[in-house]
């Protein structure tokens, strides 16, 4: 596919241990997601969570934004049967369904729907000019793409009400402090910092990367007991890998595993 609005690379691809980064590209409206892009991200990432070369996906947009949000001139004269129909924050629910690690890198403003796909990757690095809010309030509605659950269970109800209530946008050294991020760097190492860590997971053997993920995403939807249940069922069918037999041998033998995927 021929994509307008992100561009996406593949990088350190040669051994089967790559990662790609898919950037969006809607500079001039500071990567409003209108449903061309989001069309575009979710054909993507779904087409590099089948791609055997590549392991993690870092998602990010530029230094002055991430994405500003929801495409506000693309839905201000919607009807509520339109906006049924277009359903457009279903394409948020294909990306939650990605197997493979997501990381966000975020610069400058992640709002709204910006917030709202960064948070529904699996790991975010900050630079120290990012600046995330659900701002929607402040035009009339709510966040509709996830913001005020998934907020919720990263900052809390307090800290989730203040955001969304007043719309105000937080630094990423509030954003770090609570708990919504994982990583603050200078703005020149944000995205570095998120290859190096994409590096290290691709490393990992993919399928317990991809359970373990599996699993972490089950605690948000579930009781303790089922998603114990699950947890457990997890770790049992990784012992029908071929890397769980290398991974513990090699520990055994004193000498690096060499991970086949298998
Ligand atoms: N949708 C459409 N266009 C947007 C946009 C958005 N979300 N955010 C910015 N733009 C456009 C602006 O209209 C402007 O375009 P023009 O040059 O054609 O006028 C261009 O991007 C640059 O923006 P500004 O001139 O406003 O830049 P700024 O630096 O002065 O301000 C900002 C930056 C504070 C982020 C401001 O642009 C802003 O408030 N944007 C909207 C943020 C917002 O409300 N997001 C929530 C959207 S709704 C949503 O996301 C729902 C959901 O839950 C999924």
């Amino acid at each position: 596919m021929n994509y307008t609005s992100i561009i996406v690379t593949t990088h350190d691809t040669d051994g089967g241990q790559g990662f790609a980064i898919i950037q969006l590209n809607r500079i001039e409206v500071l990567n409003a997601l209108n449903i061309q892009l989001m069309d575009e991200l979710v054909t993507a990432l779904e087409s590099l969570d089948k791609d055997d070369a590549v392991r993690v996906m870092i998602i990010t947009g530029n230094e002055k934004a991430f994405a500003a949000g929801a495409d506000i001139k693309e839905m201000s004269d919607a009807s509520a049967v339109e906006m049924l129909i277009r359903d457009q924050f279903a394409r948020w629910d294909r990306v939650r369904r990605i197997k493979k690690p997501l990381i966000a890198a975020v610069s400058g403003f992640a709002l709204g729907g910006g917030c709202e796909l960064a948070m529904t990757c699996d790991i975010i690095i900050a630079s120290e000019t990012a600046k995330f809010g659900q701002p929607e309030i402040n035009i009339g509605v709510m966040p509709g793409a996830g913001g005020t659950q998934r907020l919720t269970r990263a900052v809390g109800k307090a800290k989730a009400m203040e955001m969304v209530l007043t719309g105000k946008m937080i630094s990423a050294e509030e954003a770090m402090q609570w708990g919504l991020v994982n990583k603050v760097v200078p703005v020149e190492y944000y995205l570095e910092e998120a290859k190096t860590l994409a590096r290290e997971i691709a490393s990992k053997p993919p399928i317990a990367v991809r359970l373990a993920k599996e699993s972490i995403l089950k605690a948000f939807d579930t009781t303790i007991e089922a998603g114990l249940e699950y947890e457990r069922k997890n770790f049992y069918l990784l012992f029908a890998s071929e890397d769980q037999k290398e991974g513990m041998k090699a520990f055994v033998e004193k000498r690096k595993p060499g991970w086949k995927g298998k």
